[in-house]
């Protein structure tokens, strides 16, 4: 298949990109800046840099193109400005505008699929249940227009198109931003993880994330979750990563402060026992860490060789 990828620089798409090549398809990938742009070329796929707000150039770019894989997205910078409903502004406008335009374009070109990213956490609350993807779904404000981003690739499908809604629950991995802040904390004694300590939390790998976009392609149009088969509660996740960092257990905040973290802390502190059943009976596709407690050994252990080699580099230099 010829396929278009955006957000091909980001933590899924890096992974992504080259899984596509491999497996023989044709990839164009959407990258903005010219340093990433080679890097894109090195694996295999041809970068594009064309202003995914622009519908006629968006139609242009995905000419000839089978599939689209959305997976541009804008989160803030930190785990702090998170917190404030304003950082999320970028990504509202990405979720709204880029999805619609894409979803469109796609459709007039005559591709067949298109994949749309999404996040779980948009699920209420559901105490120890699990979830799947019948249940109603209630984001917040900041983030509704995640509801905006999936009704473009239900749109595509109304269009006589397969557009598949990947609901992503948290990721992790080597290269991600607020896990570096949270190991950070909690080699100093305490996890920032809004809520209560047995809240549930579903996360999956980012290797894990990028081999269910392969999947994907080959799902009927729907929704899917993406998690572990495991999801663990807050005290499980922050424990279980102070095991794989050999310090002791962090303190958590108590669980009436996320009543002071508004309505980014308190979707946060939603309990979430994502089932990932649907998609699992629908593809081929298997986490490979069934849960987060595996998945933080293989992670902690990349970062500190990853750190040692900087460590050496910047010695010989
Ligand atoms: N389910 C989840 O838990 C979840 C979901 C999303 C993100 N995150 C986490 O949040 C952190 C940062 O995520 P992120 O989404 O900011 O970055 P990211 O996943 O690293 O990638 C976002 C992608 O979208 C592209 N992009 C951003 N703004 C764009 C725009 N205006 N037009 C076109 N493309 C644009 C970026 O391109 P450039 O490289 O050019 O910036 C990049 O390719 C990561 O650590 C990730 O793990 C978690």
């Amino acid at each position: 298949m010829k396929i278009f990828v955006t957000g091909a620089t980001g933590v899924i798409g890096r992974r992504l990109v080259p899984l596509l090549v491999r497996a023989g398809h044709k990839v164009t990938a959407h990258v903005r800046t010219p340093a990433k742009q080679q890097a894109i070329r090195r694996s295999g796929a041809l970068p594009v840099d064309v202003d995914l707000f622009d519908a006629s150039a968006v139609r242009h770019a995905l000419e000839g193109h089978d599939a689209v894989a959305n997976l541009a997205t804008h989160m803030p910078a930190s785990a702090g400005r998170m917190l404030l409903p304003s950082a999320w502004r970028e990504n509202t406008r990405i979720r709204k505008q880029v999805s619609r335009l894409l979803a469109e374009a796609a459709s007039a070109c005559g591709a067949v699929t298109f994949i749309q990213e999404s996040f779980a956490p948009i699920y209420p609350d559901c105490g120890d249940a699990w979830v799947d993807e019948t249940v109603p779904v209630q984001p917040a404000s900041y983030n509704a227009s995640v509801v905006d981003a999936e009704n473009s690739a239900h749109d595509f499908s109304r269009r006589g198109g397969r557009g598949v809604v990947l609901r992503f629950a948290a990721f992790y991995g080597p290269d991600a931003r607020h896990l570096h802040d949270l190991i950070k904390l909690v080699r100093k004694g305490f996890a920032p993880l809004l809520g209560t300590p047995d809240a549930f939390v579903s996360s999956i790998s980012h290797d894990d994330a990028a081999n269910a976009v392969i999947a994907a392609l080959d799902c009927p149009a729907g929704i899917y979750n993406v998690g572990d088969d495991e999801p663990v509660t807050h005290r499980e996740y922050v424990n279980s990563l102070a095991d794989a960092l050999g310090v002791a257990h962090p303190r958590l905040p108590p669980a009436w402060f996320t009543a002071l973290t508004g309505p980014v802390g308190k979707t946060v502190a939603r309990s979430l026992r994502i089932s990932n059943s649907k998609l699992k009976q629908s593809a081929l596709w298997r986490p490979r860490y069934s849960s987060v407690r595996q998945g933080w050994q293989d992670t902690v252990a990349e970062m500190l060789n990853a750190g040692r080699a900087a460590d050496e580099t910047s010695r010989a230099a």
